[in-house]
């Protein structure tokens, strides 16, 4: 709780911050044309916008101290100003009460680096939705860049007699669209130079944020789903494959199927791909949840301590067999063996006509092999989709040899079956 609470405060008072610069960003260009805002209307939004400041400069020399406590106040004053304070500091300024409607309120935007800081570092902690951000972000400069244009254009417009300020605004705001977006119906032309001008400038804008938002929006849905892109990606280039290469329908429905049900199962991400770049610590966390359900599931590991569990998990390497695929050979060399999470087989005699048994979720099968030494002793078929953990001989004998508990258990399981094996 008191962690969240850390992490929330310093992220609300940011947030205001933020509201604040923005709203000088929205103030400053109406009380810069004098015949459009009366001043006194926004005497008081000026007074909470500098006392806003001025507690957020305080704010900041405090948080240095969290950050390293202990430190000189002559070193704190020494690193804000490093930081930027005198950003904080001439943003403060009350430019208002000073000098009244002037230019001198331009001051109070630099508070707006603030506003893209914070976005920076929002980016950089949502990385998953940093493209949904960027967007939001840019929408929130081009509202700002939209209203100051607008701004501009009134600056340069004679007021008509008798048009409020709220009409000259929107009629303004209705100029600046039509020629950002490049629509330009022409019912609002230049009519000196200076209008002429700005205009161009305006359509020049205009289309370099068109190209911007296009592309952006381009990216942003082509990222919304990237686990299904790659599945989709996948499908393609194998479709693409299996054509080319005329492969029979039978076996093309069948690839298909298995990438069908990959998809289904959330398996279509290779996983030691992916946490192969993660600190181990990390690895062995996101390997624990991965694997949760199916280790709760294996009678054998029951008893076992933590110390064997995230042993195993991490040396346990997913595999999918469709169903009627032969997942072991009798008479062939055992190199692994397998722990069953979902689905079931059938172990049959090497006559292929005797099941000796049915196995499911928890079971193991192919350690015969492996701890006797000797061929496999039966066939195992997956009965339907299956997905199991294969557990290599070497990782088998490493992790049992620290083990011994368990490895008896797997030893007694062997003999056990091999003497209910007619062969
Ligand atoms: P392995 O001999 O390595 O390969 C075939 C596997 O089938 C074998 O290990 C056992 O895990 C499993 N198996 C063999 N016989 C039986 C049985 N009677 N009941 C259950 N499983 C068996």
């Amino acid at each position: 709780m008191a962690k969240i609470k850390e992490g929330l405060l310093p992220n609300l008072w940011d947030l205001l911050v933020s509201v604040g610069a923005t709203c000088s960003a929205l103030l400053v260009p109406l009380e810069l044309i004098p015949t459009l805002l009366k001043p006194v209307s926004a005497g008081s939004l000026e007074w909470f916008i500098t006392t806003l400041y001025i507690a957020d400069v305080v704010v900041r020399l405090y948080r240095l101290d969290r950050k390293a406590p202990g430190r000189r106040p002559g070193d704190r004053l020494a690193a804000y100003w490093r930081g930027g304070m005198l950003i904080d500091v001439v943003a403060a300024l009350p430019v208002h009460l000073l000098f009244g409607p002037s230019p001198w309120q331009l001051l109070r935007l630099l508070k707006l680096v603030r506003v893209a800081q914070l976005m920076h570092a929002w980016r950089q902690r949502r990385v998953q939705r940093s493209n949904v951000l960027r967007l939001a972000f840019f929408v929130y400069w081009l509202l700002l860049s939209v209203h100051w244009i607008t701004c501009g254009w009134i600056s340069l417009r004679d007021a008509a007699v008798g048009v409020d300020a709220g009409t000259r605004y929107l009629q303004a705001l209705y100029w600046c669209v039509t020629t950002m977006t490049t629509v330009g119906y022409g019912d609002v032309t230049p009519v000196d130079n200076a209008q002429t001008l700005y205009s161009i400038w305006v359509m020049i804008l205009g289309v370099g944020v068109y190209g911007y938002v296009i592309g952006n929006v381009a990216t942003i849905l082509g990222n919304i789903d990237p686990a299904r892109a790659t599945y989709l990606r996948q499908m393609e280039r194998l479709s693409a494959f299996m054509h080319y290469r005329r492969l029979p329908m039978l076996l093309q429905g069948r690839i298909r199927d298995y990438y069908g049900y990959l998809w289904e199962k959330r398996l279509v991400y290779d996983e030691s791909d992916i946490l192969r770049d993660l600190p181990s610590s990390l690895r062995t966390e996101v390997t624990l949840y991965l694997k949760r359900d199916f280790i709760e599931s294996v009678p054998l590991f029951q008893g076992a301590g933590d110390a064997f569990i995230r042993d195993v998990a991490l040396e346990m390497k997913p595999v999918v067999f469709m169903p009627g695929d032969a997942i072991i050979r009798a008479g062939e060399r055992g190199r692994e063996m397998f722990f069953i999470s979902r689905g079931a087989v059938e172990v049959r005699a090497p006559n292929g006509r005797t099941v000796y048994d049915t196995l499911t979720e928890g079971d193991f099968f192919g350690e015969i092999a492996l701890v006797l030494g000797r061929p496999r002793s039966a066939d195992v078929y997956a009965v339907d989709y299956c997905d199991l953990y294969r557990l290599d001989k070497a990782m088998f004998d490493r992790t049992l040899a620290h083990y011994p508990d368990i490895a008896a258990q797997i030893q007694q399981r062997a003999q056990e079956r091999q003497r209910r094996d007619p062969t």
